[in-house]
């Protein structure tokens, strides 16, 4: 750990000492972060009231520190947000010269611009809500799409699972493989997935239905006939995507699919389309708890612990966090 004083703490006299606080909803994340760090996590009460108004208490003064606050949007997502902007209010507070937001996933990320009449754009909304709370910086992974780091009036850095997840890929070894990707917003990142597999990219062109949760693949742009194929995306949320690039690129002649994705939400029928699906081994990082009924034979979990760890570190020091990734 860089910049350590000789009883193990980090310091920065900008901003005070570290300290590190944890939502309720991705408690093991919370802990492989501050095992990075060597620092244990900050007492707090977490409280439901009968009513469902939720109580934060902090067992210890952060006046005058550099606080860091670990909270995934993770089911129940409304409570979650909530015990979020709550927390983010309690450490404001009580003085904490800087909050930094560490959010591994965000949730209403999807609703980022007015694709249609009468909607909302709640990912704006979100960061409003962060940001009035009384957040100072935050820290995300893989946002549905770059330009929501807009949204945002506060400094933040959205790191990527993407180094995780191709370097795993990369010890595969895998012969005459193909990126796909099924969502062409997400097309730059896979690109950067085929560069550095040294593997050509191919593509499945897909519609959504409305704002239904239903997409429909309908073309496979590019060969993927006899070849493995890893299937990248940000997100596998329902499994709709999945299932209808799964299909196409089988129907196209794919011999063993792989899937890459950096969230796993997994809601509704998710689990049982993907058990059900011709996949060999699909790969996502734990930004969201992966809790017993979302687990699968074949679904493996890498952890992001150790990058957001040295994030927050990087952070704390004033340190580069693009040099992280010779950036
Ligand atoms: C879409 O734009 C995203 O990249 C993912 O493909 C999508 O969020 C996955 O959702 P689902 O699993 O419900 O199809």
């Amino acid at each position: 750990m860089h910049g350590a004083n000789p009883h193990g703490e980090l310091g920065n006299p900008g901003f005070g000492g570290i300290k590190l606080f944890a939502g309720s909803s991705h408690p093991q994340l919370a802990q492989e972060i501050a095992a990075h760090l060597g620092l244990k996590l900050s007492g707090r009460d977490s409280l439901r009231f009968p009513n469902e108004n939720i109580f934060w208490r902090l067992h210890e003064s952060v006046r005058g520190q550099d606080v860091f606050l670990i909270q995934t949007m993770s089911s129940p997502v409304s409570d979650n947000i909530m015990e979020l902007l709550i927390a983010i209010d309690c450490l404001r507070r009580d003085s904490a010269s800087r909050i930094t937001v560490v959010m591994p996933y965000m949730a209403y990320a999807r609703s980022d611009k007015k694709d249609q009449p009468r909607v909302p754009i709640t990912a704006r909304l979100m960061a409003d809500m962060i940001v009035t709370a009384g957040a100072d910086r935050y820290i995300t992974v893989d946002l549905h799409a770059g330009q929501i780091q807009g949204f945002f009036s506060i400094p933040g850095d959205e790191i990527t699972g993407f180094h995780i997840l191709s370097d795993y890929f990369a010890e595969k070894n895998l012969r005459d493989a193909v990126i796909v990707t099924a969502d062409l917003g997400f097309a730059k990142r896979g690109r950067n997935f085929a560069a550095k597999l040294h593997h050509p990219m191919a593509f499945v062109e897909k519609r959504r239905v409305g704002n239904t949760a239903q997409s429909e693949a309908l073309t496979v742009i590019g060969d993927v006939d006899g070849c493995d194929v890893i299937i990248v995306d940000d997100e596998i949320s329902t499994g709709g995507s999945i299932t209808n690039t799964v299909q196409a690129v089988k129907n196209h002649g794919a011999r063993d699919v792989y899937v890459s994705a950096t969230h796993a939400v997994l809601v509704g029928p998710a689990i049982e389309r993907l058990r059900d699906l011709p996949i060999k081994e699909i790969v996502t990082t734990n930004t969201l708890p992966a809790t017993p009924e979302r687990m699968l034979p074949n679904l493996k979990y890498l952890s992001v612990g150790p990058l957001l760890g040295e994030v927050i570190s990087r952070v704390h020091l004033g340190r580069s966090v693009g040099e992280m990734f010779n950036e």
